[in-house]
């Protein structure tokens, strides 16, 4: 914790919004209060208002005040509440996406929502739920997340209560540790402050500075307060790469034991992860006490793809592009021979899972049309 962050702490502590008497909220509220009657005041017709006594005046001024204030105006862009936060969506919303459009990842599909849902429809949780998602690139990390962002804020990941870091975006420079470490607890505190219910979302936790993480960790206790602020039902989530290969060499001896892919259970790789995470050096949590095994509500494993995955991403982004056509099949396959599989020799998992999947689909479809166009050139000089 940097040093400036303690002073705030201090003077909250010893200021005038920490008063137990007077909740810091109705200091927020009448100062909102205030500055719209003066609002009103100004908009009113001095007609309205002149010849009055200063009684009906004031009168009139409460009334106006009260319509405008239960039309919360300021609301107009997003305020901690419905219709901007929903959190009656999980099931509704989020199971229907995920069953539709994420493809081969059983166990997430079985946990995620299931721990949103006992999570955000609990009224008083006992720490903030903190979800660990694991697996390499292009199984699904990323697009759940955004999917959870977008289930429960109106706004998606633009809205302003979910807090997206990517370490090679917002952590590049190790030198600026400190600098980070105290923005990043300022950041989570204040906004915590403002809306309980927010959505903290790390991605590539294996890159992060070590010790970064170390900042938010009083934040992710059991207790529902900390310096009059409630973190308890805000939901932190990290997704790394840590224990990705553990994750892939066990879906690997699964499958050719002969087993069913939907008989890998949480509970046989949620040791793997842990270890790899906190166990050796190197793994993604490394000289971070933060994320203590214990403050960790659930590790997710997101399995590696194999074709029959792939090939439904493939379906589902040309059915995204409006093409519905006799010889889609041609196409998938044509794409699928543009990806690599792995391990070498059984070629049993896609090496990128579904991440290039748009980029290859677009030089299929443009290789098509090219062709299509040259066809029709040949034919046309022919009747020529
Ligand atoms: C419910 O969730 C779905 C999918 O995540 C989303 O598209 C939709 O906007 C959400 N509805 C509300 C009211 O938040």
């Amino acid at each position: 914790m940097g040093s400036r962050s303690r002073t705030v702490f201090t003077n909250n502590r010893n200021g005038w919004n920490r008063l137990s008497w007077v909740p810091s909220r109705i200091w927020d509220f009448s100062a909102r209060y205030t500055l719209m009657l003066l609002l009103i005041m100004g908009g009113m017709p001095q007609q309205l208002y002149l010849g009055r006594t200063s009684g009906q005046v004031l009168e009139m001024m409460g009334a106006a005040a009260a319509i405008t204030w239960s039309w919360k105006p300021w609301c107009i862009w997003e305020c901690c509440d419905k219709p901007w936060i929903n959190v009656n969506n999980v099931t509704a919303g989020l199971d229907a996406v995920l069953s539709e459009n994420l493809f081969g990842q059983h166990i997430v599909q079985e946990t995620v929502s299931a721990a949103l849902q006992g999570h955000l429809l609990n009224p008083n949780p006992p720490k903030p739920l903190v979800l660990s998602f694991h697996g390499r690139t292009g199984t699904g990390k990323n697009f759940v997340s955004r999917m959870i962002a977008e289930s429960i804020y109106k706004e998606g990941l633009s809205s302003k209560y979910v807090h997206l870091k990517i370490a090679d975006r917002d952590f590049r420079h190790a030198s600026k540790l400190e600098e980070y470490k105290e923005s990043l607890h300022n950041e989570v505190f204040y906004s915590a402050k403002k809306c309980p219910r927010q959505l903290y979302i790390f991605d590539e936790v294996e890159n992060m500075p070590p010790g970064l993480l170390d900042t938010i960790r009083p934040f992710l206790e059991y207790r529902s307060y900390l310096e009059g602020v409630q973190f308890n039902k805000a939901i932190f989530i990290f997704l790394s790469n840590t224990a990705a290969r553990e994750i892939s060499n066990y879906a690997l001896s699964h499958l050719q034991a002969s087993k069913q892919r939907e008989e890998i259970t949480l509970q046989s790789l949620e040791p793997l992860i842990e270890q790899s995470s906190f166990g050796s050096a190197g793994g993604g949590f490394e000289s971070t006490r933060l994320i203590d095994k214990y403050l960790i509500s659930h590790f997710i494993p997101f399995l590696p793809l194999e074709a029959s995955h792939v090939r439904k991403c493939i379906k589902s982004e040309l059915l995204a592009h409006y093409i519905h056509s006799d010889d889609t099949e041609d196409i998938v396959e044509e794409v699928l021979r543009q990806l690599q599989f792995w391990p070498k020799g059984l070629e049993i998992f896609a090496t990128k899972g579904c991440k290039s999947v748009t980029e290859k689909l677009n030089l299929a479809l443009f290789k098509r049309h090219r062709k299509r166009k040259i066809a029709n050139q040949e034919h046309s000089e022919k009747e020529l």
